[in-house]
């Protein structure tokens, strides 16, 4: 029976590509005895998705990085490779991280509104395609980098078009008080004052409004502004290359729907900006990966608290992961759906799911319905794919947790978990001075 894209219940059993998820935490236990958690991700749908995105937007041609800082798990770099997508970093581990697995220069795209003279130095002597530029000051940061490695490098002035995407305040940039990007006469003026940087190929337009995006409506009115500031510079006499939209394709994380419509999208895009001869680029991140990812975790304890005030009574469900893995609920109040991996019987009925980090704000969710649970059980907390692992901490001394991949209908480990002894391992007592 098909639960979601990619998750199936065979014989009772919540499975992702294939893999039983009770028989994935038991075989990670074998390498790690301890291990209550862990996340599993499914290859198999990581690159299914990123060849439906490239296929939408083939009509555009639009050159698709992958935003690392999603998911930068080896495993899952390669797959977004083979399927013909490039990377979008955005510093200059993730630059380093989309070179280990292969893509070229041509393939990585840089972003960040903290450039640093090592990334600066990284695009220029070892190739990017273009960088994004936050402000204008950099992009003298990035002229003394190319012209003393003697190269040119493309860059796109990220520009903040006063869009707002109505989501979270957090996932949103493209409004007038977030910090991304330059106003759009700064923009147009620098594009016209090109020939201060001649070492740089400055003819890009980068626009990202936001993330978890699910109404098309404000993309496509980043496109237009993008359209409207190609035209504009060209009237200036400084005609662009290159528009580079972003990521922010959003995902249902409710199963719920409706999805973004991403075919529609694209073709709309494509009608609209066909006339507009310029190069593409997009740089999706949750949309690749976060359905093709869960975060399994065991049922440490069930709590059952008799009112302390008016409230009748509560059940807590405390997992073995907590806010230090999976940050979203915590920190933007995101809802993910949490699954028990057996099928249960018995009543649904609400649960509080909480981790076991010491702080209130550790709960998965309020009302969570599900059937009677206890110790030992497992669950899966769906859509963890993106933004799960990559802002995990060790926040209460806990060891950030092994990362599953299925290939195939194959399980293998990707990245170990930490174990608790070695966490202090960073610690050393150095005499810096005198
Ligand atoms: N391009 C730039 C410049 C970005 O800053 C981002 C994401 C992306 C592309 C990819 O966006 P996506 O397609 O994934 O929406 N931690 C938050 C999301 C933060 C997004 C940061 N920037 C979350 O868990 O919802």
């Amino acid at each position: 029976m098909k639960v979601v894209e990619g998750i199936t219940r065979e014989g009772g059993v919540l499975a992702l590509g294939g893999v039983p998820l009770d028989r994935a935490l038991e075989a990670l236990r074998r390498r790690e005895p301890a291990a209550s958690a862990c996340w599993v991700y499914d290859l198999d749908q990581v690159e299914a998705r990123a060849a439906r995105f490239k296929a939408a937007f083939a009509p555009l041609g639009v050159h698709a990085g992958y935003a690392l800082k999603a998911n930068a798990l080896p495993a899952v770099l390669r797959r977004v490779r083979a399927a013909g997508l490039a990377a979008e970093a955005g510093s200059l581990g993730e630059l380093i991280a989309a070179r280990r697995e292969g893509f070229v220069a041509g393939e990585r795209i840089l972003n960040g509104n903290g450039r640093t003279p090592e990334e600066a130095e990284f695009a220029a002597r070892e190739g990017v395609h273009s960088v994004n530029a936050d402000h204008i000051d950099e992009l003298d940061l990035l002229q003394h980098h190319a012209a003393r490695a003697g190269t040119s490098v493309r860059v796109a002035l990220r520009v903040n078009p006063g869009i707002d995407t109505h989501g979270h305040a957090y996932v949103a940039t493209g409004h007038d008080a977030a910090k991304f990007g330059v106003a759009p006469a700064e923009a147009l003026e620098a594009w016209s004052a090109r020939a201060r940087w001649p070492s740089l190929r400055l003819d890009g337009v980068h626009l990202h409004v936001g993330s978890q995006i699910l109404d098309p409506g404000p993309l496509e009115a980043a496109a237009d502004t993008a359209r409207e500031l190609a035209e504009e510079s060209a009237r200036r006499g400084a005609p662009l290359g290159l528009v580079n939209l972003g990521g922010g394709f959003g995902v249902d994380y409710s199963g719920a729907g409706p999805e973004f419509p991403l075919e529609a999208h694209a073709a709309r895009l494509a009608r609209k900006l066909a006339a507009l001869r310029v190069a593409w680029v997009m740089e999706p991140g949750r949309w690749l990966v976060a359905p093709a990812g869960v975060l399994l975790a065991e049922v440490l304890w069930v709590k059952r608290r008799g009112g302390t005030s008016d409230a009748g009574s509560r059940r807590f469900v405390v997992l073995a992961a907590g806010m230090n893995d999976l940050l979203r609920p915590a920190l933007y109040g995101a809802r993910h759906r949490i699954v028990p991996v057996r099928a249960r019987a018995g009543k649904e009925e609400p649960a509080t799911v909480v981790g076991p980090v010491c702080e209130s704000a550790d709960v998965f969710e309020r009302e969570a319905l599900l059937p009677p649970l206890e110790r030992g059980d497992l669950v899966a907390v769906l859509d963890a794919g993106a933004y799960g692992a990559v802002m995990s901490s060790n926040y209460n001394g806990r060891g950030r947790l092994a990362e599953l991949v299925v290939d195939g209908g194959r399980l293998s480990r990707a990245r170990a978990g930490e174990d608790a002894a070695t966490l202090g391992a960073r610690d050393v007592d150095e005499a810096l001075e005198g």
